[in-house]
């Protein structure tokens, strides 16, 4: 109902809420932390693919190799202008000369924070202006912009229990996609499979975020699977602090707001940074703003409505000291300022045990305990005379099914071995793998070569059955 206003404040103010978040690691061959001895090959070098890898490999110039394996399956992205040559004698700066072999990035995965950096703009990934965000919101949110480095490759693992990952676009290799059907032609195309791997489909063409207060960044489905990736730093303050949708306790502060009409997180979160974080004592300060829908639970225990918050999480690498400081300072500026920003109501916890302290708020916590007690009571008695009269009878216990262990394997083997059994014969030279049994004659003869795309080579080494079979460039 909200969301018509919502999209013409959007195209009116041209302003949206949400990210831009760039996938960090790469598959390029420049990138020396790609290679096992932590160096990029040079011309006395002999070049490794792992056979089994299946991975889109981004050259950006010209390189000297002694040798190169390439695996069953894989790609190498050239550049213009790049290539490999093999030197007629020895290269004098290169060394003896050593087997090289290039790093598998299967592992690395679509819901690790740690593979995620965030910014306003696409300009400040250039000037490093990264955004510090809560775990759930590290990792691309349904209506963020998904960026993969232009002249760069990846292997992403987007495996997850949802069926799609919707974002509002993404870009890949420096072009953009945000139209659902062009985007999934794209992953369906070789270089689109070996980048996106994993059992959930990313689709574009997600609404940006039309709501000026901000929009729930939509991971908490999520949240298991994200936190699974982090490691919790082990934490020193008096009460750390659990932020909505950050697997981890920080020490430091949390400011939460309660806003109505006219709030605005863009306008909001640049009057942050603008009043405080650009002054020299908070440069160690990181600090994210979002919106989350925080659960009210009666006797804060069974939950029976959500109502959407700002959380401001505030930490500083240390006990949290700074944070308290800069979290008073906004609640300084909130009392003077808020009612101009929309904002009716905030507070603040610190991992001191410092708190502020809304007129009464303790008072009205005991009364509303109290009150959601007698509640209880009076509806436990009310349940315990009907069930008696025979009004009301008991539902049987339902049950739960459990799932029996074959069914549990059955499903691993799919998720597991199902695409490499069936690609593992898949020759990328071929639009048309059929063609390959039908003419193997065709198949001896294209074997030794590299086959040239505009996109890229596409390499594929058919005789790998013997492990020993090199392909020397
Ligand atoms: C090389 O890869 C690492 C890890 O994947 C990444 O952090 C780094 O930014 C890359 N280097 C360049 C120059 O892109
Ligand atoms: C708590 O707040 C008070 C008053 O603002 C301040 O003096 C004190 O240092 C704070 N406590 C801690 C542990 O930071």
């Amino acid at each position: 109902m909200l969301q018509a206003p919502g999209v013409l404040l959007l195209l009116c103010l041209g302003a949206t809420n949400a990210l831009y978040k760039q996938w960090i690691p790469d598959t390029n061959y420049e990138n020396k932390t790609n290679w096992d001895k932590g160096k990029v090959p040079c011309g006395n070098d002999v070049v490794v693919f792992p056979a089994q890898g299946k991975v889109s490999v981004f050259v950006e110039t010209t390189h000297a190799v002694q040798e190169m394996r390439l695996p069953v399956d894989g790609e190498l992205i050239l550049n213009s202008g790049a290539g490999f040559y093999v030197l007629s004698g020895k290269d004098p700066a290169c060394g003896a000369g050593a087997t090289v072999q290039f790093q598998d990035s299967e592992s690395l995965q679509w819901f690790n924070p740690a593979m995620w950096q965030a910014a306003a703009t696409q300009n400040d990934f250039q000037l490093g202006k990264f955004l510090f965000s809560v775990h759930e919101e590290s990792v691309p949110c349904q209506q963020d912009d998904v960026v993969f480095k232009a002249l760069s490759s990846f292997r992403v693992d987007t495996t997850s229990s949802q069926s799609t990952i919707p974002v509002t676009s993404v870009s890949v290799l420096g072009k953009s996609f945000n139209s659902k059907s062009e985007f999934s032609e794209y992953l369906s195309t070789r270089t689109g499979q070996m980048q996106f791997h994993g059992s959930s489909a990313v689709t574009v063409g997600n609404p940006g975020c039309g709501d000026p207060s901000g929009c729930d960044c939509g991971n908490s489905v999520n949240h298991q699977l994200i936190c699974s990736t982090v490691q919790c730093a082990t934490v020193s303050c008096k009460q750390p602090l659990s932020p909505m949708g950050h697997c981890c306790e920080v020490c430091g502060a949390i400011v939460t707001i309660q806003y109505t009409v006219g709030f605005n997180m863009q306008t909001y979160r640049e009057r942050i940074h603008h009043l405080f974080l650009i002054l020299p004592e908070y440069r160690s300060i990181q600090l994210g703003v979002s919106k989350v829908f925080k659960s009210q639970k009666l006797l804060g225990v069974i939950p029976f409505s959500t109502t959407p918050e700002i959380q401001v999480v505030i930490v500083d690498g240390e006990e949290g000291k700074l944070s308290e400081a800069l979290a008073q300072n906004i609640m300084t500026d909130i009392r003077s300022h808020g009612s101009e920003l929309g904002i009716t109501e905030s507070e603040f916890q610190a991992s001191s045990g410092n708190s502020s302290d809304p007129s009464g708020g303790n008072a009205g916590m005991v009364a509303g305990i109290v009150i959601a007690v007698l509640v209880l009571i009076a509806l436990v008695a009310v349940g315990v005379v009907l069930i008696q009269k025979g009004v009301v009878r008991l539902p049987p216990m339902p049950t739960i099914p459990m799932p029996s262990l074959s069914s549990f394997k059955g499903n691993t083997d799919v998720g597991d071995l199902g695409g490499t059994i069936d690609r593992g014969f898949d020759n990328p030279i071929f639009d048309h793998p059929d063609m390959l049994s039908n003419n193997p004659g065709l198949y001896g003869t294209e074997s030794q070569s590299i086959s040239m795309r505009q996109t890229g080579v596409h390499f594929i080494n058919p005789v790998y059955d013997e492990n020993e079979s090199d392909f020397t460039v």
